[in-house]
């Protein structure tokens, strides 16, 4: 257009010799701007398209955590448009805290002008990643300095690795203790029935027999453990396979322990699922299971009546089965949640439990190629959410 305008110039009749020059010399300097232009906006695309190609989030701030630049996967990651990151702080938009994120490598790097490399945990979006920082040196002036942040969410992998780490150890601890109770299983059968047989031969108001109970009562107690721990370590569940209807495994249980949760004043509400599916299972198991999860929902409302809720369902692709245990109980502790499944984790007091039940349900859940997952919120309850692989095509009603 511009170039249009001044050749223009150079028709008009009354034009000297010199000003054709300085015409000639001014389309040459246009048609150079407009060639540089031209390279500098495809330039711009080009680096554009290359930073919006990497499906990991990157962005360039400057010194004051301001977003100068920001890739696509960034504005998916915050739910938001491209344009509105510009000049937000990213720790605000990306990781949902007012300052910082805990651990953030921007100020150290900008000292030390070293890339850095870390983990972060973002708990308000409850999310983790790995950043890889690099300090830009300013090339202009100092408010030129920015930084460059490369983002990986890690969050699944790391779930994935805590739940390895979580059957490895199990299936370390299966082993020993699986030994050792073999071991205690003989000599504590042998206690159990010379105590018996003493008690027999005693009369009844004889001063040792409150003793001989005591005595009693926790082999007894001992068999439970060790009978756990056989239960915990046995390799894996085997011909006692069959079509299961969860629905079973529940009433049977609750038959067994309505009377323990009446006595602690707690309400059973079971709502379950009339046309569902059977699982593929072992029935004496699945009730190990039901009873291991009622058993700690009832500990948990002790002292304070509450609602024990049981129900089965079915997601709407009927391709899973589910079973639901919640209670109004006093709720797990944040920095507990990691723990509970580990073997031996217990918050009871000595002597009331042995902190296996979830470590067997865990075991049990995943022989049955299910999935266990647990909600929970202090002082409010408690839900423990399992579910299995649905057979198809069988309903029961
Ligand atoms: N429904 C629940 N409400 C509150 N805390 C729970 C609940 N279920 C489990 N927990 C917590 O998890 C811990 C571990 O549970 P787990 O069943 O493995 O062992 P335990 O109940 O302590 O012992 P055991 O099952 O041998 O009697 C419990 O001590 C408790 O702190
Ligand atoms: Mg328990």
């Amino acid at each position: 257009m511009i170039l249009e305008i001044i050749k223009m110039k150079k028709t008009q009749s009354d034009i000297s010799q010199t000003d054709i020059q300085t015409i000639d010399e001014l389309c040459i300097k246009v048609e150079e701007l407009e060639s540089l232009v031209e390279t500098i906006s495809r330039s711009k695309v080009m680096w554009e398209t290359t930073f919006d190609v990497i499906s990991d989030p990157v962005l360039i701030i400057n010194r004051n955590y301001e977003i100068r630049r920001a890739n696509k996967a960034l504005a998916k990651a915050c739910d938001l448009n491209i344009r509105d990151v510009i000049g937000k702080k990213c720790h605000e938009i990306f990781a949902g805290y007012q300052k910082p994120c805990p651990k953030c490598p921007v100020d150290d790097i900008a000292t030390t002008q070293q890339p850095d490399y870390r983990e972060l945990e973002m708990f308000p979006t409850q999310r983790q990643y790995t950043v890889n920082a690099y300090a830009v040196p300013s090339v202009f002036n100092e408010q030129d300095e920015s930084i460059v942040l490369h983002y990986r969410d890690i969050t699944d992998e790391k779930h994935l690795q805590k739940k390895l780490m979580q059957s490895e150890k199990m299936a370390a601890v299966g082993t020993l203790a699986g030994g050792v109770a073999h071991e205690i299983n003989n000599p504590l059968g042998g206690i159990l029935a010379f105590v018996q047989l003493v008690m027999r031969a005693l009369e009844k108001e004889h001063a040792c027999q409150d003793d001989l109970k005591e005595i009693e009562d926790a082999a007894l107690r001992c068999k439970k453990i060790v009978r756990n721990l056989l239960d915990f370590s046995r390799e894996k569940i085997d011909e006692r396979m069959e079509l299961v209807v969860l629905n079973e495994a529940i009433s049977r249980t609750m038959a067994l322990i309505s009377v323990n949760a009446k006595q602690t004043g707690v309400e059973v509400v079971q709502d379950m699922e009339k046309d569902i599916a059977s699982i593929v299972g072992d029935l004496n198991k699945l009730q190990q299971v039901v009873l291991n999860l009622v058993t700690n929902s009832i500990a948990a409302m002790q002292g304070g009546g509450g609602v024990l809720t049981l129900s089965t369902f079915m997601n709407p692709e009927k391709t899973k089965v589910f079973l639901q245990v919640s209670d109004t109980g006093k709720g797990i502790e944040e920095e507990n949640m990691n723990r509970i499944f580990d073997p031996y984790f217990t918050t009871k007091k000595q002597g009331e439990g042995t902190g296996l039940g979830l470590a067997i349900c865990y075991k049990i859940i995943e022989d049955h190629k299910g999935k266990i997952d647990i909600e929970s919120v202090i002082d409010q309850g408690t839900t423990v959410t399992i579910h299995f692989p649905a057979v198809s095509g069988d309903r029961h009603t």
